[in-house]
């Protein structure tokens, strides 16, 4: 098979590869380049634990193919942080909230809901939990969820940073 160049923006840094086409952008993060924060579960589409960003938006980084972000950037769980400890407010609203518990579903909740954000500073409670039914998470029962992301939108519109 003809493997393919590629290049892309991936948290603020440009990164190249040579893939074969078949190649998942899930599995070119974590074997590629060791950013393993973002999971597996399924691999089919169904999870939400390979959860990305995208030029922006949330995509499932096991549906697609490498060579299909060619050109575009892609944010990870380990590129959303802001602060001095690395944290972005959705981050640490999620530690202050207990909104996770094993972490599997995390990265993609972040990812998630930090678009939701960003479209969206002031969701409503209903808002938040209807953006990440496809985000499965079968520790926390989801309140710590919807309060921590409640919470760090009140905190962005504030000016937390
Ligand atoms: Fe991609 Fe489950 S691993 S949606
Ligand atoms: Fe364990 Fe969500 S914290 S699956």
């Amino acid at each position: 098979m003809t493997r393919k160049t590629l290049s892309i923006e991936i948290n603020g840094q440009v990164r190249a590869a040579e893939v074969d086409p078949r190649l998942t952008l899930a599995d070119l993060l974590r074997h590629e380049f060791d950013l393993t924060g973002t999971h597996l579960g399924c691999e089919h589409g169904v999870c939400g634990a390979c959860t990305v960003l995208l030029d922006g938006r949330s995509v499932r980084s096991c549906l697609m193919f490498a060579v299909q972000a060619d050109g575009k950037k892609v944010t990870t769980v380990e590129g959303l942080g802001g602060d001095a400890n690395g944290l972005s407010v959705l981050q640490r609203a999620f530690r202050e909230h207990h909104a996770l518990q094993c972490g599997f579903c995390t990265p993609g909740m972040l990812a998630t809901l930090t678009e939701l954000l960003i479209d969206n500073p002031d969701p409503t409670e209903g808002e938040v939990r209807e953006v990440i039914t496809g985000n499965l998470c079968r520790c926390t029962g989801y309140a710590g969820i919807v309060s921590a992301a409640l919470d760090a939108a009140r905190r962005i519109r504030a000016g937390e940073i």
